[in-house]
């Protein structure tokens, strides 16, 4: 898996570098800032996700190429924000200085708002307005709103400090903040390829699984790795008075709870016999990631 992570990691830095030729402007800083906050670092799971929805569907990562890298700049732009001082207030990211530690913060949010915008230019850029493509981008639109990440977002401010945070809130949380865009990675692509209604309904749940995973993977490490193999600042969590799975269960019982997780993941998507079969591999490969 790591090989082929890689491999995916590499579509997406030419795809990437091809789509900024196209679509940045000459104005400065903030053409700058953006390329910054978007450029290499990254693991570029989500657009490893698009990959792997298309590919579920028989289709390639050419075919997915504006969405991946779309979601990517969505993704990039809510870490941008999520660093600033008025959220998680962190000074490193991806093994280098936080967008708004270099280009300040009213720069940062620009940049960050760009990213945004520009995610739906190039993701609604190339397509022809077919019922798929709509489907797909309304399906984005909606993860990554109100009702999907910035609502996650939102209870993740009004957690800080609250003792009635237990794992009901927790999960309703993680399950907004990050298993929504990771479901707009894999299911948006999926819908974009063409799937159907059933297989829609399974890869949601294998995605809302492995986004709570993902969190929580991030929320143990955040207590028991280092700045340098995490590329950002560790123990931040408890920094800023954050409540986590780990808090309420441990470490040990958040890794049983990844665990049970996992089963539900690749119990949703394992009636699809070897067409899921890379899926449930990534699965259990971020279950037990180090960094
Ligand atoms: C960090 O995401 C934010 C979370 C949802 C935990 P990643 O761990 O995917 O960050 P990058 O893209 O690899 O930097
Ligand atoms: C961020 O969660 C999730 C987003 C939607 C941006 P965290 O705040 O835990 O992510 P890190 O630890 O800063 O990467
Ligand atoms: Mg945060
Ligand atoms: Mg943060
Ligand atoms: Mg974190």
């Amino acid at each position: 898996m790591k090989e082929a992570l890689a491999e995916y990691r590499n579509i997406f830095e030419r795809q990437l570098q091809d789509v900024l030729a196209q679509y940045l402007s000459d104005i400065q800083p903030i053409s700058e800032a953006l390329v910054y906050a978007v450029s290499n670092g990254g693991k570029r799971i989500r657009p490893t996700l698009c990959y792997l929805g298309a590919d579920f569907c028989r289709k390639d990562s050419e075919y997915v190429k504006n969405l991946a890298v779309g979601i990517e700049m969505i993704h990039s732009y809510s870490l941008v924000h999520d660093d600033m001082p008025c959220m998680d207030d962190d000074d490193l990211r991806r093994g280098k200085p936080t967008a708004h530690k270099v280009y300040g913060e009213g720069m940062a949010m620009l940049a960050g708002d760009a990213l945004l915008n520009m995610a739906f230019e190039v993701m609604l850029g190339d397509y022809d307005f077919d019922k798929n493509t709509l489907g797909a981008m309304r399906y984005v639109a909606k993860m990554c709103g109100i009702k999907g990440m910035i609502g996650g977002q939102c209870l993740d401010l009004a957690n800080e400090s609250k003792e009635n945070f237990g794992i009901k809130e927790l999960t309703r949380l993680n399950r907004l903040k990050t298993s929504c865009l990771i479901r707009a990675a894999l299911v948006g692509s999926a819908i974009l390829c063409g799937a159907d209604a059933q297989e829609v309904q399974a890869l949601e749940i294998y995605a809302q699984n492995l986004g709570e995973i993902f969190q929580i993977v991030d929320d143990i490490l955040d207590r028991t790795s280092t700045e340098q193999e995490l590329g950002k600042q560790v123990k931040q969590d408890i920094a800023n008075d954050k409540k986590s799975v780990v808090d309420i269960l441990g470490i040990d019982g958040a890794k049983e709870y990844i665990k049970k997780l996992e089963d539900e993941a690749v119990k949703s998507i394992s009636v699809y016999g070897q067409r899921a079969q890379k899926l449930i591999e990534l699965c259990k490969f971020l279950s037990n990631r180090s960094n």
